[in-house]
């Protein structure tokens, strides 16, 4: 382990830890009452008393009770942990020539054509020598064999949108170099990606569900629906394919990002008149945190299991935002926005409110991967127009390239790659 380059005082865990009390075994009936009891007389802090399997949430405004701290169980797959205090995913950019990129795009057949940037004509390589530097610690260094061996037969899942995809891709890159062409795999079925490490008995998985819920946008394939329609309580639709995965890692995010409003359906898809009711995006976002939590409450193990929430994707689609030219966006953008307090535009916020609201309430075992902040800086790592495109661009849009930017999808190796090496640290080292 390299030394920390930098020992601050002022950093202080942001993000949710969480270690979580499993299960009431024995003696259910006393343990009942005695819960009950308690929790009349200490409220909030009842779980302290049950202590060695305690579950605790941190966040930076709440001191973490002392004895709660004292009493941290381990986690499942941890093996070391980030120095007390340090938040990584507060921290800046640093230039890396030498060990950035981690691996290269031609290196990497299972990256997507719409991720292929250079194979698609960028004209530059800036956005991949960047590494992140946390403020308090240094990141523990992504090792591909620890991960596999930690996968020996079991599953990993991603589940959420074409982020979460982009993710697991980077994922796959970071890991298949070390594993003979013969002895993996990646097949598709419907809505669930499988890549197979043979030798190890591990798959690592994409599972397509953008609103996690069940939605009208769910096809695989045909999902570029402008009208949404998403379903209350329908998480188990989807979720049932997510049971008995050793370490799931969820997102959902830009999908809601409709307007203001989104349609909730109430029944089934199948009803001849289907009852749909219009809520604030805000509102229609914690139902689904709500569901989310709920799922994961009632069927991931916390004693075994390990389940990661991929925080907002930025999106860099107007120029004004960072005190650019009127009518730009991410296109032609090739240095990230150096003011450490950039935030973007103000919808992004109150859903990033409504997700530290529900998990700070939660005692659910949830990881929150908080890369929202870090990546609103990189303007300059998007696809942009180097990608695949499936539809012929027409004369306008070829005069004018910034009309057809992808300023949402991010380049591989890349960005996201920076994710997995914060998912890696918490995983390994929470
Ligand atoms: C996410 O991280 C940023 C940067 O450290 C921090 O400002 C923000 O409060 C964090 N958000 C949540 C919900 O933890
Ligand atoms: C990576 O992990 C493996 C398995 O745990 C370990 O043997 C090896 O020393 C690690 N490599 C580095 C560079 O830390
Ligand atoms: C392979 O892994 C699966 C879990 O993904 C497990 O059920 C199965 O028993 C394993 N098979 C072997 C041969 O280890
Ligand atoms: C791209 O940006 C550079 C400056 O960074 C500018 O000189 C150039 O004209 C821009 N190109 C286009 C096509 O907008």
């Amino acid at each position: 382990m390299k030394p920390p380059l930098f020992s601050t005082s002022s950093s202080s865990p942001t993000s949710l830890l969480i270690i979580r009390k499993a299960r009431l075994t024995p003696c259910l009936f006393t343990l009942l009452a005695f819960i009950l009891f308690v929790t009349i007389l200490y409220g909030q802090d009842f779980m302290c008393i049950f202590s060695q399997q305690l579950q605790l949430v941190s966040d930076s405004n709440k001191p973490v009770p002392r004895a709660m701290k004292i009493r941290r169980k381990k986690l499942p797959f941890a093996i070391g942990k980030t120095e007390e205090g340090c938040d990584i995913f507060s921290g800046r950019w640093v230039r890396d020539e030498l060990t950035r990129p981690l691996y290269e795009e031609s290196d990497c057949p299972y990256i997507q054509p719409q991720l292929t940037c250079q194979e698609h004509g960028r004209p530059e390589k800036e956005y991949q020598h960047w590494r992140w530097q946390p403020h308090g610690c240094d990141l523990h260094r992504f090792n591909a064999t620890l991960m596999l061996e930690t996968l020996r037969g079991k599953r990993m899942m991603f589940v959420g949108d074409s982020l979460n995809r982009g993710q697991y891709v980077s994922l796959i890159c970071l890991l298949h170099s070390i594993i003979p062409e013969d002895a993996k795999s990646m097949e598709t079925f419907d809505s669930l990606t499988v890549f197979t490490a043979k030798e190890y008995n591990a798959t690592i998985e994409f599972y397509w569900a953008p609103f996690l819920l069940e939605s009208n946008a769910d096809n695989a394939v045909v999902h570029r629906i402008s009208d949404r329609v998403v379903r209350k309580g329908s998480i188990i639709k989807h979720g049932r394919n997510w049971k008995g995965v050793d370490i799931l890692v969820l997102n959902s995010y830009l999908w809601w990002m409709t307007g203001l409003k989104m349609k909730v359906l109430l029944g089934s898809f199948d009803d001849e008149v289907k009852d749909i009711v219009e809520v604030s995006t805000e509102d229609a976002y914690r139902m689904a945190m709500k569901s989310m939590l709920r799922w994961v409450r009632l069927n991931m193990n916390p004693k075994k299991t390990r389940v990661f929430f991929t925080s907002m994707s930025p999106t860099h689609g107007k120029s004004i935002d960072w005190g650019g030219e009127p009518g730009g966006n991410c296109y032609n953008e090739t240095s990230m926005i150096d003011d450490p307090t950039y935030w973007g535009s103000d919808s992004r916020k109150s859903v990033m409110q409504v997700i530290g609201d529900v998990f700070s309430k939660s005692k659910v075992p949830i990881t929150f991967l908080n890369i929202t902040q870090l990546s609103s800086y990189r303007k300059d790592a998007h696809t942009s127009i180097y990608k695949k495109q499936w539809n012929q661009l027409t004369p306008e849009q070829l005069a004018n390239p910034a009309s057809y930017a992808d300023c949402v999808h991010w380049c591989l190796p890349g960005l996201q790659d920076t994710w997995n090496e914060l998912l890696f640290t918490k995983l390994f080292y929470p």
